[in-house]
C-alpha cells in the first residue's frame, strides 16, 4: 500500500516535468496579520491553506490579461513554494510571476492603522504561437506547498521514497555482486 503511494508520487511528478511549469518562492512576513474574515461578495479567486501545509488549485486563466489569485490561512513566518503547472498543448508562457501583500482598508471600517493584510500571486498567461492562440482561457493548476527542511513537502514523499530505492540497490548490490552478473552474463 505504502509503495503505491510512493509510485504515484513518483509517477506525477514525472508527468509534471512533462508539462510546462513556472515556480516561485515566497515568505511570509512575520507580521504577517491576516484578514479575520472574507469578505462577502468579494469573487477573488483563491487558495486556502487551512489546516495543511500543501493545496493545489486548478483555474481557468484568461489569456493575456493580469492574473490574480489570493492565498488566504498562511501561516506568518512561513516560507512557501508556489508551482504553475499548464498543459504543453498550451502554448503559452507565464510572465511577471510576483507576489505582493497588501493591506485592506475596507476592513475595520477603513481605518488605515492596523490594516489587515492580504496575500496575492500575480502572473500573466501571454501566447508564444503564430497563429495566436484562439482560447481566451487556459487551464492553469497552482499548487502551494510549505517547504520545511529546505524542500516543499510535497516532494517529500518522492525523494524518501529515492533514497530508499538507492539504499535496496545499493544492499542488493553488496550482496549478489549485481555488477559482476550483468557484466558476466
Ligand atoms: C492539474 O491538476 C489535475 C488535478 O490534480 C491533474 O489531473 C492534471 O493532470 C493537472 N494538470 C497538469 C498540467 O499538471
Amino acid at each position: 500500500m505504502r509503495i503505491a503511494v510512493f509510485f504515484a508520487a513518483l509517477i506525477s511528478h514525472i508527468c509534471l516535468a512533462i508539462a510546462n511549469t513556472e515556480s516561485i518562492v515566497f515568505k511570509v512576513p512575520d507580521t504577517f496579520l491576516p484578514v479575520p474574515l472574507l469578505i462577502a461578495g468579494d469573487n477573488q479567486a483563491s487558495i486556502s491553506l487551512r489546516g495543511t501545509n500543501r493545496a493545489l488549485k486548478t483555474f481557468d486563466v484568461p489569456v493575456d490579461s493580469q492574473f490574480e489569485v489570493e492565498l488566504v490561512d498562511l501561516s506568518p513566518g512561513d516560507t512557501f513554494f508556489a508551482k504553475l503547472c499548464w498543459t504543453a498543448i498550451d502554448p503559452i508562457d507565464i510572465t511577471s510571476l510576483s507576489y505582493s501583500v497588501r493591506p485592506d482598508y475596507t476592513a475595520r471600517d477603513g481605518h488605515w492603522q492596523d490594516a489587515p493584510l492580504r496575500f496575492f500571486l500575480t502572473f500573466k498567461a501571454e501566447p508564444n504561437s503564430y497563429p495566436h492562440l484562439s482560447k481566451p482561457s487556459v487551464p492553469i493548476n497552482i499548487s502551494v506547498s510549505a517547504i520545511r527542511m529546505g524542500i516543499p513537502v510535497d516532494l517529500h514523499a518522492t525523494i524518501i521514497f529515492m533514497t530508499l530505492l538507492i539504499g535496496v540497490i545499493f544492499i542488493a548490490n553488496r550482496h549478489h555482486k549485481l555488477y559482476d552478473r550483468f557484466k558476466n552474463a
